[in-house]
């Protein structure tokens, strides 16, 4: 299949997943307001519907087991209130699902392990851009239209995962061009971006830049984010579930920003980003074509710091995608 072909094939997957949530507007199904005021209204799952293919319709929250259930909690114990209000909370306010919670202080690191919450019926697995992912909620799922910042509404104050509630202070978006051909892919913040709220502005986020400027483009042309958007406490590798819970956000920027290259930075990146067990040193410099999104997989820069020998092997993928770019410019 041509690129344009399986690009296009991609785009329409998007869209239906869009136009579902569109069908159940039309059948009137109660659909919580998305976060973003009176507008787009969202869908939600009921936590005492039985298992079933899963519509996100609402039911009134206050006939929820699950609600009296969080109601007992409060009795209980301080920690597990926070849930019970945070679930009895207005539809505008309501974070899309608490999974997790927060450690008492932001700052410190929690010393217990986040407490699930009773679950509801998360949304279908949906097949996209890199295969199929399995949205937490129907605020992980695209919408027609959407934009970057609908996207950084959706997320929220996000306590999907672990990683909300084992020190992180801000939640580290995706930054730069909202057309940007070019966009590159880390693992998870560290120290600074997790103090800052920016990616890579550490010093592997330093050395990025002047890899950028190597290809003579600027920071400000590229867009660069991370698989996961929140730091994991003493920087450990986050797991392939905190992984593929964060994902979706990620894949619906790219859907929206479509760059010509996607850059994945490292091992963790990429086997969690493509989904792949191969490691960085086999498959760096080659491009891997994902539905018409082409990938360069290349070594991290914070591995580059450790190990500087190793840049002139980035240095020579790195004018692979130069050198694609000029020429897809080129052909347009
Ligand atoms: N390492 C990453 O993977 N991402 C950042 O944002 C910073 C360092
Ligand atoms: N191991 C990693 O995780 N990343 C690299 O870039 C190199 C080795």
């Amino acid at each position: 299949m041509s690129d344009d072909a399986s690009r296009d094939e991609f785009l329409s997957i998007v869209g239906e997943v869009s136009n579902e949530l569109a069908y159940l507007r039309e059948l009137g199904v109660e659909l919580i307001d998305a976060g973003g005021g009176a507008g787009e209204p969202r869908a939600t799952a009921p936590d005492d519907s039985p298992p079933r293919k899963p519509s996100r319709a609402a039911a009134p929250p206050s006939q929820s087991p699950a609600l009296r259930r969080n109601a007992e909690a409060e009795s209980r114990s301080p920690r597990e209130s926070q849930v019970g209000e945070a679930r009895e909370e207005s539809a505008e306010t309501q974070p899309p699902r608490v999974l997790y919670q927060r450690a008492t202080e932001p700052k410190e690191m929690a010393t217990r392990k986040p407490v699930r919450t009773p679950d509801p019926v998360p949304p279908a697995p949906q097949e996209t851009l890199f295969g199929e992912i399995a949205p937490q909620d129907a605020l992980s799922l695209p919408r027609p239209g959407e934009t970057l910042e609908d996207i950084r509404r959706d997320i929220g104050d996000c306590m999907r995962c672990p990683l909300c509630c084992e020190g992180r202070t801000k939640i580290v978006h995706s930054e730069g061009s909202p057309s940007a051909r070019l966009m590159f892919v880390g693992e998870a913040p560290g120290a600074n971006e997790d103090a800052d709220g920016r990616p890579f502005v550490g010093r592997a986020g330093q050395l990025l830049n002047k890899i950028i400027e190597a290809i003579g483009m600027k920071r400000e042309d590229v867009l660069i984010g991370n698989v996961n958007r929140c730091r994991p406490a003493n920087n450990r590798t986050p797991t392939s579930a905190e992984a593929a819970i964060c994902k979706p956000f990620l894949l619906r920027e790219i859907a929206i920003v479509r760059p010509d290259v996607i850059v994945v930075l490292g091992n963790t990146a990429l086997h969690n980003l493509l989904d792949t067990k191969e490691g960085i040193t086999k498959v760096r410099g080659q491009f891997k074509d994902y539905k018409g999104l082409k990938v360069m997989p290349t070594f991290h820069p914070a591995y580059l710091l450790r190990d500087p020998s190793k840049k002139r092997e980035t240095w020579d993928d790195m004018k692979k995608v130069r050198d694609y770019l000029n020429k897809s410019k080129a052909e347009k």
